[in-house]
């Protein structure tokens, strides 16, 4: 080993005694050394833990409800994606945001028996913020029949409504928020979090 390697690896003699600590992976909302700069969107998470590692040039991907395409943009490096809305193409502007891409297909849906599709055909699926408008009956429809334009070993990432989880985190809102990690209930943050409250409701109005 090179003088210049050796020294290297001595050079952590003496610093973290007890370990050095980042912070714990497993807590969605531990701090560390990034700050502000260590948080993700969900929107994100989601992208990179579903559909990153399973979009790619050969792969046939389904999406049910895109609305204007934001999760299907994501779809786009497969080599084609099939998009089901019950909404017209012309409403949700979707080619418009998405830029005409010649491997994106387009149906405005009547009903949940997907007969436009090819049996046995796709080997991915997405759905993000549908199911959740859907009822039980209509999910357990789509499940009936998409399941045969599956092909056997293809993925399947639905996003389906849990109300209960959803009731709790408003109810925990204030443990769960990013805002109890950089923002701590002290009173020398009392002013900064009713500004930032008062930020994001003006926000929420412009949606
Ligand atoms: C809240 S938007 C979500 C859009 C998109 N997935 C997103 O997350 O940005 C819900 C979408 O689902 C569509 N939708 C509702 N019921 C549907 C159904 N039964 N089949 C297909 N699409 C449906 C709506 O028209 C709308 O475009």
């Amino acid at each position: 080993m090179s003088n210049k390697l050796a020294d290297e690896l001595k050079s952590f003699e003496t610093v973290w005694e007890g370990g050095y600590f980042e912070g714990d992976p497993l807590n969605p909302l531990a701090k560390s050394s990034y700050k502000q700069l260590g948080y993700i969107s969900v929107l994100y998470a989601t992208y990179l833990m579903c559909i990153k590692p399973y979009v790619n040039d050969q792969t046939i991907s389904l999406e049910i409800g895109p609305g204007r395409g934001a999760w299907t943009k994501a779809l786009l490096p497969s080599k084609e994606v099939y998009a089901l809305d019950a909404l017209s193409e012309e409403h949700n502007r979707f080619y418009e945001y998405l830029g005409y891409p010649e491997n994106v297909k387009y149906f405005h849906v009547q009903d949940f028996r997907c007969e436009m599709l090819p049996d046995n055909y796709f080997t991915y699926m997405f759905s993000f913020g549908t199911f959740c408008h859907v009822s039980f009956e209509g999910i357990t429809e789509y499940a009936i029949h998409i399941f045969p334009k599956l092909k056997s070993s293809s993925h399947c990432f639905w996003m389906v409504a849990d109300y209960e989880k959803y009731n709790q985190s408003v109810a925990n809102f204030d443990n769960l928020s990013y805002l109890a990690t950089t923002m701590p209930l002290k009173p020398r943050y009392f002013l900064m979090r009713w500004l930032f409250k008062y930020r994001m409701k003006q926000n929420d109005r412009y949606l």
